[in-house]
Parts: structure tokens; C-alpha cells; sequence
């Protein structure tokens, strides 16, 4: 029996001796296509090579890639956990050919591998092709000598492999085993071919076209090979079991779930426990490489598979977070293979109890709407499907779900409706998923970059250096100079300039050369090295092949420098303060500030702030060298540098360290450095150089993302003297020493708090005076054809405050009309006029208010019949607006 590692190096070996390099895996988001929303075949991070735009040292090579098929053109979360085959994340192991061979090789390849590396017996294997590929039928017939009936064609999508919307396809082979009578299904291509017992493991795709668009294809520069192995199947097969569940690796995973909720699986919950399985790989992965779940693009897709998963845990009885204790299992079973879990393994565990606890409040809410809706119906009706829809979509109740818990009842749910409502939604994502990754390839780079390769960097150790113009665009064509006036890009064999990544700025400065002048307003990075300089000609003519002189501009940079560095020892005391789940989920490095983004479930406290400040600033006391060096990146990570989730770093790193631990022993010969981190950016030479750093603000940026932003050296200084002069002044306001200014303030404030309300009382209880049995000034209740009517002004009262005191009026008359005329502070007056309920039939609100509003100099008036209001700017005509309002209700009568 083989174990799920020993297949994977079985594989890569076996193609590493048939020539191939030996590439890692690339992360789950793809870097190099703003089109794809996970990486879902091995084949997403040779695209380019396909097609031709970009060239790499090999023409064939070998993976086991990191795949997520959910969400997008490839997606089996639906199918997840009632099948033996699917699921959201598995590994693919492929071996590819750039124009190297062609279908021959690779059958021949193929075949070699599993018959005699893997031992399948040959008599248990047949193959699909495409239907008019009578090349790749004859090749299986000769290599493999397979009868006619073992090579069957297919003519549909199934047998033609595509990426995407886009990119490079081709029709393709796929190598089936069949798993003998004791299991259900029929061969490929039959009615019943979705059974277990003919079971695909390999496909092998012949790339012979780009699809550039949809209904354009066109061919690729030159006929190449990929290929794609579900690992996960291979292990079941050659551990001899039906599904890939029951292989060592998702054994052990379900044994951990059924710990976690005390019961064992039976046939009824074997589901349940193989979609927890399932879906905690894809939440830990995607979590590993960067993803966190939100509520659209990637994140909403990672929502879904975790919430899914979290639902199924309720099912078995889990009545509390239950997915974050079966990360440890996880990152024993596969942490090996992919480090990047151990390193993200706190991250993981915290994301997936945040989520969790916030899921089970809104299962909650969702069961009470299920409840609420369902309440009316009776057997036979359906629940409507935008129900169940928007149960499904906000509450994470997949629609089967919902129909489980109405069945008892005898209750359906409208899937026609529902489908709608989910067609409409998709819809939406699809034009909301503008794309990410790097912006959509500009193919001039790829040509640029042949010719005249990547740019050296010397500004590590420099910031004025001597170089030649390499290459010069404007408006995005090549150029061979740029004259006075003009803008454009320009590339050099060499700079001191440093290109915008890793969150810190690109550099700005001059290019300077015999009778001309430039200066640089940016730099950026294309393809990974090239330094792309945004330049702006001031005098002469910039031309091609000149040497040229660079320089940064210092003050910039040695601000730069500072923050970034800041940003390091923020991000160490950071973690230090709130935990080891802190991981940088962003940055931004200026001259002006920087800007650091982390992971974190809640506001981080002024109290944690202020220590956060305190360890930065102690580090920087030290005064200590900041150190770089280069280190091969499985050293570095070994040696403790922090890495970045989901980032994907060359075979050499650079490595900055700085400051020692706090609790280090001070005579110790190495102590622990304090801080020390993959990262190339530029840096203070000594810590002391920082000379100040302090914490501006700290705010959310999205769910269990928070932001902080800092100042350092004089712009730190400059911000607490500022405040210092603010609090001064406030304190001389008060007549109180600046540390007793809070209190006092504090004690202000409640006064008016206090002074406020008492005022509103005594203005209301002046205006409804008369009611109490005294008079008061302005206020009358009259008889006018056998109704009371109630009057009065009062100084100084808002429109808003006179509604409560109508109602009060009404409610303590019992039936009546009242009328009152607040005039403001400025003279303008406001008029509401109120009807008890039993003397609309005779009266109209709105009818009264504009008899009145003329006096008040005023036009209009708008309400109902039982309360109405008005305004007007002349507030000396408020007895006569009453007036007139008792006029027209004596007419009325
Ligand atoms: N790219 C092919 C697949 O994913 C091999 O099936």
C-alpha cells in the first residue's frame, strides 16, 4: 500500500527522470491572470509558457499543484460529500510539455507510469479520446494495445479541456480503471457513467489552441502537453478502497471530526463528516495562501465552503465552534508536504472560531425566518424560493438543507424560483469579479524583457548610480526619445531606484545627462524585474543607448526607509501584544506614514496600543545595526524569518533583521533578534534612525481585519507636539491643568446633558400651563361651536418639540383642537395644529394650519387630518394666526 506522500514523489521522480523540472506548487490565488478566481489545475502557472509570452530555463516540466475547484467555471461544491470522488480542494499532479513533445511521448509516459510504477494491471484500464482524434486512438492502440472497445470517443466538453472563459485548451485523453461488477456504473460515454465503477484518474490534454475570446480561438505557437492526476483518486486506488474518503489521509481527518463531536459516523451522517473533511482542507489552505472569508470575490466564496461545512457540524451535533479543533490534525497530516499550513496554523485557528461563532448566531436568525415563513403553509404548498434563497445566500442554508427541515411537514420549496433567484445572483458576482492578481498581462513587457533582461537593483547599497537607456515608451509604444515636455516610461540596464512592492512606494528623483534633465515621478516593477521608471523630460532630448546619471531623491527615501523599518518592529510588537494569530494582511510604506493592516477580531485597545508603542519604541532605542542577508528561502523560514501568507518568493530571500528580544539575556553572545523578516525593501541603517515611532490611528478594514497607521522621526515629533499645544489650549479654556482637563470636560458635558433636559421640561411644562389648571402666558382654551379649543405661543420652541406636546394636549382633552405657535429665538415661528381622533370627520389639520400660516408669513402647511404643521418667518403674527385659526373653526361649525 501506498501513502498519499510516497505517490506524489513517486510521480514527480519518475517524470524528473524523463527530463522534466521538478516546480513547486503556486498558490491557491493566481498571480499571473486577473481572469481565474483559484488556482484550479496544475496548469494555471505555466499559461504564458503555452501560449508563448513568457519563456522559462525548461520546455518540460512536473507538479503536484494546490487546487480549488469552487466558485467560477470549475466548481464541485454541490457534489462535495455525496460522492466518493469530489472535492473543493485537492491536489493535482501533472507533467507538462512547452512545444517540447506531443501526444505520442506523453501517452507513452503515461502509460509507462502506471502500469509499471504504480502497477495497475494493464487489462483493468481503458481510455476515453476526443471523437475525431483518430491520432491519439491509434497511439493507445499501439502503445497500450488496447482493442477498439477499450478506446472510447467522446465528443462532448468532457473530452475537451478548457481553463476558463479563456486561455489555452485543447481536446484531450482520459485513462479510466475499472473497479470491477461489485460497484455500480457503466463505462464513459454510457447512460450510467456516473457511477464508481469506471473511475477516471488521469487526464492528459493535447493544448493546441488559445481561447483568446469566446467563439475565437486561436492555435498555439506550438503543440503542447498537460496533464492532471487527482492525487486523492490514486491513493484510493492504490490503497485498494472505493472511495477517496476511506484512504489513510481523510480517515484520519474523520476520525478527528467524530472526536471533536462525540459520535461516531453512521451510513445516515457519513456525509456530513466527509464535507467537514473535505472543507477544512479548502478554509486552511486558503487561509494559508491570503484568502479570509468576506462577503465577496474569493472571500465569499471561502464563506460559503466554511459555513457549509460549519452547518454540517450542527447536524452531527455540535452546539459549539467545532472546525478550529480539527486544524492540529490537519497540519499533522499534510503540514509536512505544505509548511505554509504550520506557519499560518494560528491564523487558521482563529479565522475558523471567528467565523464559526458568528455563523452560529446567524443559524440562529435563518432557523426563525425558516420557522416564520413556513409557519402559514400546510402539506402540499411550497416555501417561496426567494425564501429559500435568501436563506441559502445570507444564512448559509444550502437548499437541501431547507428541504430536510420541511419534509416532516410535508412542505416543498419552490426550486424553480429558487434557481431564478441564484441565476439572477451569479449574475451579479460575475459583473461585480472585476479580477485581481496582477493587472491583465501587458504583453509589450514579455518582448522588452527578452530583449534587454532584468534590471539590476543596486539600491540596497546606493542611491545615486550610473546607468544606459535600455528601453523608452510613450503611450504605451516603444520609442527610441523622449523630448522636453514629454512623459513616458523609461528602462535602464541598471538603477538605485526602487520599484513600488511589498507595500512600500516606488522611489522618485532625476535622471540627469549631458544637456538634459528628467525627473522620475514613479517606479514600478513589470514581470517581477523590471524597473520601470515614470519620467517626465524637463530639458533636452532622453534617448536610447545614453548613459545616464540617477539619483533618488535622499530626504524621500531616508523617510521611507524609517517607516518601513517602523513597520517591522510594529508588526513584531504587534504580536507580541495581541497573540500569535497576528499576520500582516497589508501595508503601505511612505514617506509621509505608514500603514499596516493585520489580522485581528476586534478593535485592538488603546491600553494594547500604548504597549505596542512601548515595545516598538524600547527596540529602537537599541540602536542597533539592521541587518539583510540573503538566505535560501526553506533556511530562512527555518530560521524563524516571518513570511507573508500567500506569497510566493524566489529560491533566495532576503532576510532583514533588527533589535533584540526585550527578555534577551544583554550578555548572551547571539541574543535573539528581535525582529527578522523575509522582505526587500529598503531600511534604516541603525533602528535610532526611526527616531520616533508613534501609533495615529487604529481602525477596521474589513471583518477581522484591522488597520493601523503611524508616524515616525520628525512627522512623529511634529504630530505629538501638535497635540500637545491642542490639550494646552483646551486646558486654558478650562482654567484647569492639562491632566485635569478630561474630568472637567467630562463634568461640562454632563452639566449641559443635564441643563438640556431640564430645559426641554420647563418649556413643555410652560406650554401646557393652562392644563394643569394654572394660565400661562399666550395659552387659552376657549369653546368655538361646541368644541374645546386649545391656543398658545410659546418662546423658544422647536417644530419637533411641539408634536409631543400636541399629542399630549389631544390625549389629555379627549377630544378636542389644539393649536400651538412656537416662536424661535430669530423671530420665525412654526405652527402645529392637532385634531383628536373622534373630531376628524368634522375637522382637518391640514385645513387649519393654512387658514393660520398667512399671519405667521408663511404659505402652505402639510399632515393628516389629525395633526398638521406649518412655518413661517414672522412670529409676531402668532396670535394672529391663532386667530384666524378659531375664525375658521367657529365657520366650520
Ligand atoms: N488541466 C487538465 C485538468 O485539469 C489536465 O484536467
Amino acid at each position: 500500500m501506498s501513502g498519499v506522500n510516497e505517490i506524489r514523489s513517486t510521480f514527480l521522480d519518475f517524470f524528473a527522470r524523463a527530463g522534466h523540472a521538478v516546480v513547486p506548487s503556486s498558490g491557491l490565488v493566481p498571480k499571473n491572470d486577473p481572469t481565474l478566481m483559484f488556482t484550479n489545475a496544475g496548469m494555471v502557472q505555466f499559461k504564458n509558457v503555452f501560449t508563448g509570452v513568457e519563456k522559462r530555463p525548461y520546455d518540460r516540466a512536473t507538479t503536484a499543484q494546490k487546487c480549488v475547484r469552487a466558485g467560477g467555471k470549475h466548481n464541485d461544491l454541490d457534489n462535495v460529500g455525496y460522492t466518493a470522488r469530489h472535492h473543493t480542494f485537492f491536489e493535482m499532479l501533472g507533467n507538462f510539455s512547452f512545444g517540447d513533445y506531443f501526444k505520442d511521448r506523453a501517452i507513452e509516459l503515461a502509460w509507462t507510469l502506471i502500469t509499471k510504477e504504480f502497477g495497475l494491471k494493464p487489462d483493468k484500464l481503458l481510455v476515453t479520446v476526443y471523437a475525431d482524434d483518430d491520432e491519439a486512438a491509434s497511439l493507445w492502440k499501439r502503445i497500450a494495445g488496447f482493442s477498439d472497445e477499450r478506446i472510447i470517443r467522446i465528443g462532448t466538453s468532457d473530452n475537451f479541456w478548457q481553463m476558463g472563459d479563456t486561455g489555452p485548451c485543447g481536446p484531450c485523453s482520459e485513462i479510466f480503471i475499472d473497479q470491477g461488477p461489485a460497484l455500480q456504473g457503466g463505462p464513459p460515454g454510457s447512460p450510467d457513467e456516473d457511477g464508481d465503477r469506471f473511475l477516471e484518474f488521469w487526464n492528459l490534454v493535447f493544448m493546441q489552441y488559445e481561447q483568446v475570446e469566446p467563439g475565437t480561438r486561436n492555435p498555439l505557437p506550438r503543440p503542447s502537453i498537460d496533464t492532471g492526476m487527482g492525487l486523492e483518486r490514486m491513493a484510493a486506488i492504490l490503497q485498494g478502497v472505493h472511495s477517496n474518503y476511506d484512504t489513510d489521509l481523510f480517515r484520519a481527518l474523520i476520525e478527528a471530526v467524530a472526536h471533536a463531536v462525540s459520535r461516531a459516523p453512521e451510513p445516515d451522517t457519513l456525509a456530513s463528516y466527509r464535507v467537514i473533511a473535505d472543507h477544512l482542507r479548502a478554509s486552511s489552505f486558503l487561509v494559508a495562501d491570503g484568502v479570509l472569508p468576506g462577503n465577496e470575490g474569493r472571500g465569499y466564496v471561502l464563506r460559503r465552503i466554511m459555513r457549509r461545512a460549519m452547518r454540517h457540524a450542527e447536524i452531527l451535533g455540535a452546539r459549539e465552534p467545532t472546525m478550529y479543533r480539527l486544524v492540529p490534525t490537519l497540519v499533522r497530516e499534510m503540514g509536512q508536504a505544505y509548511p505554509e499550513l504550520m506557519r499560518a496554523e494560528g491564523l487558521i485557528s482563529e479565522t475558523l472560531k471567528l467565523e464559526e461563532t458568528r455563523f452560529r448566531r446567524t443559524l440562529e436568525r435563518g432557523l426563525s425566518i425558516l420557522d416564520a415563513e413556513s409557519r402559514d403553509l400546510s402539506a402540499g404548498q411550497n416555501l417561496s424560493g426567494e425564501t429559500a434563497f435568501t436563506l441559502y445566500d445570507t444564512y448559509g442554508f444550502p437548499l437541501d438543507l431547507t428541504q430536510d427541515a420541511l419534509k416532516a411537514r410535508g412542505i416543498g420549496v419552490d426550486t424553480d424560483a429558487f434557481q431564478a433567484a441564484m441565476q439572477r445572483q451569479r449574475q451579479a458576482a460575475r459583473e461585480a469579479w472585476k479580477g485581481s492578481g496582477e493587472a491583465a498581462t501587458e504583453t509589450v513587457w514579455y518582448g522588452i524583457r527578452e530583449r534587454v533582461g532584468a534590471t539590476e537593483f543596486l539600491g540596497y547599497e546606493t542611491e545615486t548610480a550610473e546607468g544606459v537607456v535600455t528601453a523608452l515608451l510613450r503611450e504605451g509604444a516603444e520609442v527610441s526619445a523622449l523630448e522636453a515636455g514629454q512623459s513616458g516610461l523609461a528602462l535602464l540596464n541598471q538603477t538605485p531606484f526602487y520599484a513600488e512592492s511589498g507595500g512600500q512606494v516606488g522611489d522618485t528623483g532625476l535622471i540627469l545627462g549631458a544637456g538634459f534633465k528628467a525627473r522620475v515621478t514613479d517606479t514600478e516593477k513589470k514581470l517581477g524585474d523590471l524597473f520601470v521608471h515614470h519620467v517626465t523630460v524637463e530639458e533636452g532630448t532622453l534617448r536610447l543607448e545614453q548613459p545616464v546619471e540617477l539619483k533618488v531623491d535622499h530626504a524621500r527615501r531616508r523617510a521611507i526607509r524609517a517607516n518601513h523599518s517602523a513597520t517591522h518592529l510594529l508588526h513584531e510588537a504587534l504580536r507580541q501584544v495581541l497573540g500569535d494569530h497576528v499576520a500582516q494582511k497589508g501595508s503601505l510604506v511612505s514617506p509621509e506614514r505608514l500603514r499596516f493592516d493585520i489580522s485581528h477580531p476586534k478593535p485592538i485597545e488603546a491600553a494594547e496600543i500604548a504597549r505596542v508603542e512601548d515595545i516598538a519604541n524600547a527596540v529602537l532605542l537599541q540602536n542597533a545595526p539592521v541587518m539583510t542577508k540573503l538566505m535560501a528561502v526553506d533556511d530562512a523560514i527555518a530560521s524563524g524569518a516571518r513570511a507573508l501568507f500567500g506569497e510566493k518568493y524566489g529560491d533566495e530571500v532576503r532576510v532583514v533583521s533588527m533589535g533584540s528580544g526585550l527578555d534577551a539575556d544583554p550578555v548572551a553572545v547571539s541574543p535573539r533578534k528581535f525582529s527578522v523578516e523575509l522582505c526587500g525593501g529598503t531600511h534604516a541603517a541603525r533602528t535610532g534612525d526611526i527616531g520616533a515611532i508613534t501609533i495615529v490611528s487604529e481602525s477596521a478594514v474589513g471583518a477581522g481585519v484591522r488597520r493601523i497607521e503611524a508616524l515616525t522621526a520628525d512627522a512623529a515629533r511634529r504630530h505629538r507636539g501638535d497635540e500637545a499645544r491642542t490639550l494646552a489650549a483646551l486646558a486654558g479654556i478650562l482654567k484647569a491643568p492639562a491632566s485635569e482637563a478630561p474630568d472637567r470636560l467630562s463634568a461640562l458635558m454632563e452639566d449641559r446633558r443635564r441643563l438640556e433636559r431640564e430645559l426641554a421640561e420647563a418649556r413643555r411644562k410652560l406650554a401646557m400651563g393652562g392644563g394643569e389648571g394654572g394660565s400661562s402666558r399666550g395659552s387659552r382654551e376657549t369653546e368655538v361651536g361646541g368644541v374645546t379649543f386649545r391656543r398658545s405661543v410659546i418662546e423658544g420652541l422647536d417644530m419637533k418639540d411641539l408634536k409631543p406636546i400636541i399629542d399630549e394636549e389631544k390625549k389629555r382633552l379627549g377630544s378636542g383642537v389644539v393649536a400651538i405657535v412656537g416662536v424661535s429665538p430669530d423671530g420665525k415661528a412654526g405652527l402645529v395644529v392637532g385634531v383628536t381622533e373622534d373630531l376628524t370627520g368634522r375637522y382637518d389639520a391640514v385645513g387649519l394650519v393654512r387658514a393660520g400660516v398667512g399671519a405667521l408669513g408663511g404659505k402652505g402647511g402639510g399632515g393628516r387630518r389629525d395633526m398638521a404643521q406649518a412655518g413661517g418667518p414672522n412670529g409676531a403674527g402668532a396670535q394672529a394666526a391663532l386667530d384666524a385659526i378659531e375664525q375658521a373653526l367657529s365657520e366650520a361649525a
